[in-house]
């Protein structure tokens, strides 16, 4: 299968997609770390101060487009990309499903405010803008759709391989 984990920043994309591809037995990639890889820079807020967020989303976009073909797979999105279409597109070639981490602003608030590594979480007000912004996008090209708030990783884990389960059949 071919499954990508979208979701706005603090929703445990990282964390239950990296469990997600040990139980499938598929390899996983985490966007930000290629994006880091490829800028040659150490972190997003370098690349973001450095080179500019356009820079950031370019190199984003080269990312998806290398992992285009490639199969069994689990990738970890950045919560940006739900703004490319182009990027969205490339997520669901190949019978890719786009599946969605739906997590309250309340929790992403409380799991990301204290973090200096999110160059567009850095005050409450914005934050919350983008996410109104984009969470119109995620419903819209969600095939899966999980609810997080008040669950643990594991349980989000266990509600994914079930969906994905019954998607495969
Ligand atoms: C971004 C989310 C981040 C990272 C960058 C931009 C965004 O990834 O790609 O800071 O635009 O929401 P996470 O969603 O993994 O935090």
């Amino acid at each position: 299968m071919r499954i990508s984990f979208v979701g706005f920043m603090g929703s445990g994309k990282t964390t239950v997609s990296r469990l997600t591809a040990d139980i499938l037995g598929h390899k996983h990639v985490e966007m930000d770390e290629e994006i880091i890889r490829i800028s040659k820079r150490s972190n997003i807020p370098e690349i973001f101060k450095i080179d500019g967020e356009a820079r950031f989303r370019e190199i984003e976009a080269e990312v998806v487009h290398n992992l285009d073909s490639i199969s069994d797979i689990v990738i970890s999105t950045g919560g940006g990309v739900i703004q490319n279409m182009e990027i969205i597109k490339s997520l669901k070639n190949n019978n890719g499903i786009i599946l969605w981490l739906k997590t309250s602003f309340d929790t992403v608030k409380s799991r990301v405010m204290n973090f200096n590594d999110r160059p567009l979480f850095q005050d409450v007000n914005s934050a919350f803008e983008l996410y109104q912004k984009r969470l119109p996008l995620y419903e819209a090209n969600a095939d899966i759709i999980i609810e997080t708030d008040n669950l643990s990783i594991e349980e989000v884990v266990a509600k994914v391989i079930n969906k994905l389960q019954s998607a495969d059949n």
